[in-house]
């Protein structure tokens, strides 16, 4: 008994101790490889990154700059979320052929739909440039000179590196800008849509479900990576054939369990995980606050319009999704922050810091830093709310207030130089085709109505009655003639009346202000970083998400989300038909999936007790970015496809506890379950490699078993 408790510790310890960061794919020898192989991998840090050989990296791609993709077949399959092809899914349906209702699938070649615009992007190779982006800069330059030089130097470096002519590169701070990395990249840009379920199970659950469990979405989509007769990236043609790729995954079809290691693969966006407390204090109690309710006023008119009309419901999906799930979030990440007391725990960890700064001597140096914080966010706090608010108004909820920003934006571009008509005319037609697309004027309007006063400022119903905004013929005639002629134009319409001066003090003042403020906090955290890692060299830092590959790394793990309440890690197609609800927008279900439930025709993709599993839950450490990340093995298959974090845990953005943080994934089961059974595509698993690590090889066989290279 004693024994059992003393493990039960010790297992609960270690879980605590070596799990949160997202790691650099290239820097994972040492310390990573130890803390993956003691979580159960069976993988070397080669395996995962190698510039000379094939390796897991080179299946992971970038999916349009936003989400995370895997190649899962020799002949360029992709998969990602539901979620993440959903604007391509949008772009493609119809009222006739609704593929968010009823899903698509290409049963060849010639029936995947090609995606203007769409793009995936891999890492060649990842190299560490921190002296040459670093040379000269002291501490005696403003934070001007310090930014314009390591710009210097960083194009520098970017412009001497030597590339294929198809390759690309780029660099990208690291820590708060004491690191600096440069990447070498193929982008390919003949991206094509090759299936996806309906939403009634590629989003089942919605917004109800979303950033929850027990979760039982099956968050997938099929694409297929196109490339020139070379195999090279190149724009779209009829002539490409599908890549194929360095690497691809392995799908296993025996699953993980409670414990299993996982490791998640992907481009984390942002994260700010050394904030001081007072910056959490501020976000949660303060920022965030002011933002869900913005969101909140948009989604009343909204969701009520979607329920009405089914050509609203089209229309304004993407929409939708977009200002729901951060919305979800902040509130998430309130409760998050509150319930673990991460602020009384962020200050207390910095009476440890202030302690080992004179301990180390340097509080003459840095012993600065923490007051200033105080101080600067007292003056920083309201810009940065009001600051936002406008973005949320003008940028993310209301469109004709977007519109008359795009108009301004191009105004002030004519003024500066009446040259650049045509790339002006162009560029706000691109804004104005790309929003009227998908536009209802009466939901516009309501959500003007509701989100403006929220910002501060009277409004004018009327405006939407006399604007040539709302209609694109009308709104392409405002570009007619010269430069002047087409600012006339713009100025004497009743919107763009209406907004100007509110987008002028946003320019003029408060972004102005927010801008000064802001660059003295980010030298001030800069300086911060720096600190901590010489005060503190012994604690575990990973660098803050930058939109660049990573890997993170944990086990399947339940959760308590409050007291007495236990979540098991694995959700199964039971759950689907409990939550069912006949005619539901949020948790209907297809005919046919009831009926393959009903007959248990699961084919080989149930787990060793007879249930198809849906979900599953781990403690890697992942933000958004993340979504579509393969989740793999211990040996390097692909067994889940990450899409989502637990409610709770949203707050790991700012404040990783492995008690509570959890990432959500589709179990791969699930969707080859989707695709075979339910969808009929069989040829797309005959394509992918099928494996059983668990049944063939036992522990010992591993290297036999190992991802295909
Ligand atoms: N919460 C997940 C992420 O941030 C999934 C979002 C998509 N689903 C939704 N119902 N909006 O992206
Ligand atoms: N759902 C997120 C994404 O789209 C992932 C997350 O925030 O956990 O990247």
């Amino acid at each position: 008994m004693r024994l059992i408790k003393l493990l039960c510790f010790f297992v609960v310890f270690q879980v605590s101790a070596q799990q949160g960061g997202m790691w650099i794919p290239s820097l994972l020898e040492g310390m990573n490889e130890d803390e993956m192989q003691n979580l159960g991998s069976k993988l070397t840090a080669k395996d995962i990154y190698d510039v000379n050989n094939s390796s897991l990296k080179d299946a992971i791609g970038h999916f349009n700059g936003g989400c995370t993709s895997e190649v899962i077949s020799d002949k360029g399959l992709v998969l990602t979320n539901h979620h993440c092809g959903f604007s391509q899914i949008q772009s493609h349906s119809s009222l006739e052929n609704d593929y968010i209702k009823n899903g698509f699938w290409a049963m060849s070649l010639e029936e995947e739909l090609p995606n203007e615009g769409l793009f995936i992007e891999f890492i060649v190779s990842i190299h560490d440039v921190t002296d040459t982006v670093l040379n000269g800069v002291n501490d005696t330059m403003t934070e001007k000179e310090k930014q314009s030089l390591i710009t210097r130097n960083s194009n520098a470096a970017m412009a001497s590196w030597s590339k294929e002519n198809w390759q690309d590169v780029k660099t990208k701070s690291f820590y708060e800008g004491n690191q600096y990395f440069l990447f070498v990249t193929e982008r390919f840009e003949d991206i094509r849509l090759v299936g996806a379920p309906p939403s009634s199970i590629g989003k089942f659950g919605s917004d109800t479900d979303n950033w929850v469990f027990p979760r039982h979405t099956g968050d997938f989509s099929m694409f297929r990576i196109y490339a020139d007769k070379n195999n090279r990236p190149a724009k779209y043609s009829k002539d490409n054939v599908p890549y194929k790729p360095k690497h691809y995954l392995p799908v296993s079809l025996d699953g993980v369990e409670e414990g299993d290691f996982t490791m998640v693969f992907g481009f984390p966006g942002r994260t700010n995980e050394y904030l001081p407390a007072v910056a959490i204090e501020h976000i949660t109690k303060e920022y965030n606050p002011t933002n869900i309710e913005i969101r909140e006023a948009a989604l009343k008119v909204i969701d009520a319009n979607m329920k009405a009309s089914d050509e609203v419901r089209i229309k304004y999906a993407s929409k939708q999704a977009r200002i729901a799930n951060a919305w979800k979030k902040w509130i998430g990440e309130n409760l998050g922050i509150e319930k673990s007391d991460a602020v009384a725990k962020r200050r207390e960890f910095e009476t440890t810091f202030k302690k080992a700064l004179k301990e180390n001597g340097l509080e003459a140096k840095y012993g600065h830093i923490l007051p200033e914080f105080d101080k600067l966010y007292k003056e920083f706090g309201p810009i940065n709310i009001k600051r936002r608010n406008f973005v949320e108004v003008f940028l993310v909820t209301s469109e004709l207030m977007q519109m008359t920003f795009r108009a301004y934006q191009v105004e002030q571009a004519l003024l500066a130089n009446p040259e650049s008509l045509e790339r002006a005319k162009a560029s706000l037609k691109g804004s104005f085709e790309g929003i009227l697309k998908n536009f209802d004027a009466n939901v516009d309007k309501g959500v003007y109505l509701n989100v403006m006063p929220l910002y501060g400022k009277p409004v004018d119903a009327s405006i939407y009655d006399k604007t040539a905004f709302t209609d694109l013929d009308s709104a392409l005639k405002l570009l007619e003639g010269d430069a002047e002629t087409v600012i006339k134009n713009l100025n004497d319409d009743a919107a763009y009346a209406y907004a100007k001066p509110i987008i002028d003090e946003f320019f003029n003042t408060i972004d102005a202000e927010f801008q000064q403020k802001n660059e003295v906090i980010s030298a001030l955290q800069t300086e911060y970083m720096t600190a901590l890692m010489k005060a503190l060299p012994n604690e575990r830092y990973f660098p803050d998400a930058n939109s660049t590959l990573r890997v993170t790394y944990g086990q399947v793990r339940g959760y308590s989300p409050r007291d007495a309440v236990y979540y098991n890690p694995v959700t199964y197609l039971e759950g689907v038909v409990e939550k069912y609800v006949p005619g539901d927008y949020e948790f209907d279900v297809p005919q046919k999936l009831l009926d393959l439930y009903n007959t248990k025709d699961y084919g080989p993709y149930a787990d060793k007790n007879g249930k198809v599993p849906v979900c599953f839950l781990g403690t890697n450490h992942t933000t958004g970015g993340n979504s579509g990340s393969p989740a793999i093995d211990a040996e390097g298959n692909l067994v889940g496809l990450n899409f989502d974090r637990v409610w709770e845990g949203t707050m790991s953005d700012m404040n990783y506890d492995p008690e509570i943080c959890r990432n959500i994934m589709v179990d791969l089961r699930y969707v080859l379950f989707i695709v075979d059974k339910y969808a009929g595509a069989k040829h797309l698993i005959d394509e992918m490699t099928l494996v059983h690590p668990k049944k063939a090889s036992g522990k010992k066989n591993k290297k036999k078993k190992k991802a295909k290279k």
